[in-house]
């Protein structure tokens, strides 16, 4: 067994093989909803006190803990695996984190119609009361964010065994549940989208088909899907929209029912629709009847995590900077908050516009003097040059290589699609960005860093989330689910990494500017 001490009380838990000691509490209901990288150590959240004697410390923990932690019996959960008898204590904060931007009491409402939009990160819903028309939006933590941050760590959390896959998949049920709210009245029409690997946790489907090559849907949906929650005795009905390719969801779906919506269809051929999360999904729209698709894995920074002061974006988080008399001012909230991902996109894309950052991702020093006041607040720390901004280091070069590795991402995945497509960049007509991205940043900083050609800088409409925009026209536009069904079949599957100069190609683009 292992035992968790937090506060004046022990509970013992069962230990599941193969697991290490975080996953184990996430199994335990310990972790869900705060925000884990999954044994990346770079989040030092999964934190906590050996009771029992300590494992060794192993290098990545030599680097996040001090050596009075160490010594002490602190260690990073995610590094060890238990063993019968492991006791531990839990710091009380570092449970679960009820992020939420909801007004809880509308949980206890009931619903006429719900879109909800499983995001790897986060739950997004809008939906209307009974004999209402006051549309309400929300959105709460995905649970699952305590199992990893990203849908590889999920699969590999899932794949430790059925009772790991069916505590991921009861965890979405239950916040679904939660949203769905009162039971003793007639179920709401529900639509859930998400992206590939959160609708196979929702059903319990196994990984099989996405875990590895050659990637394929062993679920197509446009169907009715049956939720139940363990021990409940009522289920719920949702209607699950086409899954496109292995890792290009029922979210693109729904974003590209939205668009083919709400556009011109003369305006609007040939598109792109980019959705930014910790997965990357793109799609070249060449007309009605062809579309390539295509995903890249972006890892979590995007949605603020592993970065050095980097928050999933909320209340009170800096999500933007501008430069102005002082220097640098960070927009939309306080550093003290920490920093969202577009946070750091915007940081790091002005620090390229005033030279301190070369091309490569390297600090510099600039030849002019606005540069120069900048670069004075680069200092030297124990693992090279920092950005310290009000005596905290914001940005170290490990962060910078985050965002190289996301705009490397995009722009190789972009190339490819064109390429395959046999488009110019420039007969590209619109672009929509959707996802993470979607907010809180400008098209200037996307071709600022070459996430996007320099051309497409006013073809980039920032759309917000398309996915959940489709998912709610489902619901309210009879012609929608024509259009959202109509789209299988004529979508062809761009495998990345199954290119034959996938490595070279990426590497080659870990540069600012497109390339
Ligand atoms: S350092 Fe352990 S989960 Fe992030």
């Amino acid at each position: 067994m292992l035992y968790v001490t937090s506060g004046k009380q022990t509970h013992s838990y069962p230990i599941h093989a193969g697991a290490t000691l975080a996953q184990n509490l996430f199994a335990a209901g310990l972790y869900q909803g705060r925000p884990l990288c999954a044994g990346l150590g770079a989040c030092g959240r999964c934190r906590v006190l050996y009771l029992s004697d300590p494992p060794a410390p192993d290098d990545v923990e030599v680097n996040v803990l001090s050596t009075r932690q160490l010594t002490a019996g602190w260690r990073l959960s995610c590094r060890h695996l238990p063993v019968p008898g492991t006791s531990i204590r839990i710091a009380h904060d570092s449970l679960t984190t009820p992020a939420s931007g909801d007004d809880v009491s509308l949980y206890t409402e009931s619903w006429d119609r719900l879109a909800i939009d499983i995001g790897t990160t986060a739950i997004k819903w809008q939906g209307v009361q009974p004999g209402s028309s006051t549309l309400h939006y929300g959105h709460l933590l995905n649970p699952q964010v305590g199992a990893g941050a990203d849908v590889m760590a999920r699969m590999a959390f899932a794949q430790l065994g059925p009772a790991m896959s069916l505590c991921l998949q009861q965890c979405l049920i239950t916040s679904i549940e939660r949203l769905v709210g009162r039971k003793d009245i007639s179920r709401p029409a529900v639509v859930v989208t998400g992206n590939s690997v959160m609708i196979y946790s929702l059903l319990g489907r196994s990984f099989q088909g996405l875990a590895a090559s050659p990637y394929a849907l062993t679920y197509a949906g446009g169907a009715m899907a049956t939720l139940t929650r363990q021990h409940a005795s009522s289920s719920l009905q949702v209607y699950i929209p086409p899954l496109l390719a292995p890792f290009v969801g029922a979210d693109i779906a729904c974003g590209l029912a939205h668009i083919l919506g709400h556009y011109p269809v003369s305006e609007l051929f040939p598109f792109i629709l980019a959705d930014f999360g910790t997965n990357g999904e793109f799609v070249l729209a060449l007309g009605p009847d062809n579309y390539w698709v295509t995903s890249v894995a972006m890892g979590p920074a995007l949605e603020g995590i592993g970065l050095t002061r980097g928050k999933i974006a909320s209340s009170g988080v800096c999500t933007g900077f501008t430069l102005t008399r002082d220097g640098l001012c960070p927009a939309g909230g306080s550093i003290g908050h920490g920093i969202s991902g577009t946070g750091y996109l915007s940081l790091v894309s002005l620090l390229r516009r005033t030279g301190v950052l070369d091309d490569t991702g390297l600090f510099t020093r600039p030849g002019h003097l606005v540069g120069q006041r900048i670069e004075n607040m680069v200092q030297h720390n124990a693992s090279g040059k920092a950005l310290v901004l009000e005596g905290k280091t914001i940005l170290t070069g490990r962060d910078v290589e985050e965002i190289l590795k996301l705009k490397a991402s995009c722009n190789y995945a972009l190339k490819s699609l064109l390429g395959h497509g046999r488009l110019r960049t420039n007969a590209v007509r619109k672009v929509f960005v959707s996802g993470a991205l979607g907010g809180n940043l400008r098209p200037l900083e996307l071709v600022d860093l070459g996430f996007f050609p320099t051309s497409w800088e006013k073809k980039i409409c920032l759309a917000g989330n398309t996915a959940l925009k489709g998912a709610w026209d489902l619901l309210v536009d009879k012609d929608a689910r024509t259009r959202v069904q109509g789209l299988q079949g004529h979508v062809q599957s761009l495998d990345l990494p199954a290119q034959d100069d996938f490595a070279r190609g990426y590497v080659a683009k870990m540069r600012f500017g497109y390339c």
